[in-house]
């Protein structure tokens, strides 16, 4: 069977290389795909939000299932209108205002994995999953919602001066949320969010919320609304620099298992957190299919939601890929079809996982493309370890070149964490390309 991975990242090579070892899968297509997607099957040159286009290819190609990398296409919306215009699917007085992939999709009769316009909104709007947190019972911070920059201005005058964190409500790709120390941070955080809308519409409301303290976890779940699969638990590593300094970025490293959440916190995340939830969703008839991935802080008084993301969080994908021994196409088709309940739990490799990421030069800030890349083939030849290309592209003359600002997550397995990260590196120290750089501490916090 055909399959169709939606997405350019490292996430993407990963689920694509995956799902290509399945028996059932004959061609994985990937659109738009980079050059490691392009490795493991067909780069197809449409972008993520052009749901007419890729539907038309899913047709044409015989695509059994399509999977969807990244949140922008689940939340991105096509109208009602559109999608009959574009006869793409029946005419239905049931078809919602709005799509999103997955309902576009689903309404031309595919079978897609990934959560609805409407469930997705659990990571496009954060006032939408703080409020479904609240009514569910779900530990999480405090917060109140603010639709007027005044309202915010005088609540934060008129309340204690203790730490805060102030977030835009909607999609800012993983920026629009600022940590703070205390008032005079949080002010211009709601200035900035809020009257300059530095992060566009998603500053629309605003979400203060009490700081919390801990340490931070991903616990992943496949759910198909029903049956809930959950996944070794993982950890990011968002900072751009060593010992957790520097900036945010979309993630430098992810290593899996995280020794931080035990077996027993494992099942308190389940029965706390992501069964409340995947009920929440369904009584708000917004069923949930697909990856729920709760982001954690590891509190004094146990795990609390930070976030839901509706996807595989991107580094964390690929050291879960390395370890999963099951077929991928069985798991995601059974949540597509809601038959979860029908097939055996994953096999996991017992061995850890670790991810490295090595970016461009000024990353996150602004970067330079289009630098060759060389040692990917000395890099192949290390035991234990893959290459996932994240931001690549083929230069002019079929060599590999940089086209982003996360280029490659080398992810290497190992007896220990110690050890994968040891693979992990000797394959890091093998490629080069003007200005490549990584952390060099990506896993040490496993120990400490
Ligand atoms: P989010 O996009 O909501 O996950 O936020 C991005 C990052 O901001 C998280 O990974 C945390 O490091 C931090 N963060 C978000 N909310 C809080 C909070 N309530 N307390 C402390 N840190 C937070
Ligand atoms: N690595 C964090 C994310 O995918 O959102």
């Amino acid at each position: 069977m055909n399959v169709l991975v939606i997405g350019n990242g490292g996430r993407e090579h990963a689920l694509a290389w995956k799902l290509s070892q399945s028996p059932r899968v004959s061609k994985v297509f990937c659109a738009p795909g980079n050059t490691g997607t392009a490795l493991v099957g067909q780069n197809v040159n449409i972008q993520a939000t052009e749901f007419a286009k890729l539907i038309r290819f899913a047709k044409e190609n015989d695509v059994a299932l399509t999977v969807v990398g990244p949140e922008i296409p689940l939340v991105f919306e096509m109208t009602k209108a559109e999608f009959l215009r574009e006869e793409l699917g029946p005419r239905s007085d049931q078809i919602p205002p709005v799509l999103g992939i997955v309902d576009a999709f689903t309404w031309a009769g595919l079978k897609i994995f990934g959560p609805t316009r409407a469930a997705a909104e659990l990571e496009g709007s954060k006032v939408f999953c703080k409020d479904l947190l609240r009514n569910a019972d779900v530990p999480t911070a405090d917060y109140r919602v603010f639709r007027s920059v005044d309202r915010a201005v005088t609540f934060l005058r008129e309340r204690e001066d203790v730490p805060v964190v102030v977030k835009a409500d909607g999609l800012a790709a993983g920026k629009g949320v600022i940590v703070c120390s205390g008032r005079v941070e949080a002010l211009d955080a709601v200035e900035r969010i809020g009257r300059q809308l530095e992060f566009g519409d998603a500053g629309k409301q605003i979400v203060i919320e009490e700081r919390l303290d801990g340490r931070e976890a991903s616990v992943l779940a496949i759910t198909d609304g029903q049956t809930i699969i959950t996944l070794p638990a993982a950890q990011d590593h968002k900072r751009a620099h060593d010992g957790d300094t520097g900036p945010n970025t979309g993630g430098m490293g992810a290593y899996s298992p995280a020794p931080l959440v035990t077996p027993e916190m494992m099942s308190w995340i389940e029965e706390h957190v992501l069964v409340p939830t995947v009920h929440a969703m369904k009584r708000a008839r917004r069923p949930f299919r697909g990856v729920l991935y709760a982001g954690l802080m590891i509190t004094n008084q146990g795990p609390k939601v930070l976030e839901y993301n509706v996807r595989f969080g991107d580094p964390e994908c690929q050291p879960l890929m390395m370890r999963l021994k099951s077929d991928l196409f069985e798991l995601l088709l059974a949540t597509a079809e809601g038959k979860l309940d029908q097939i055996e739990p994953p096999v996991w490799d017992e061995r850890p996982s670790v991810c490295v990421v090595m970016a461009s030069e000024g990353y996150p800030g602004k970067y330079a493309k289009g630098k060759p890349i060389r040692g990917l083939d000395e890099a192949a030849k290390v035991p234990d370890c893959q290459v996932f290309h994240a931001g690549t592209a083929f230069g002019p003359d079929g060599q590999v070149v940089t086209d982003g600002g996360r280029v490659l997550g080398v992810t290497a397995v190992g007896q220990s964490i110690p050890a994968a990260k040891l693979q992990a590196y000797t394959a890091v120290k093998a490629i080069r390309w003007d200005g490549a750089w990584c952390r060099k501490d990506i896993s040490d916090k496993a120990n400490s």
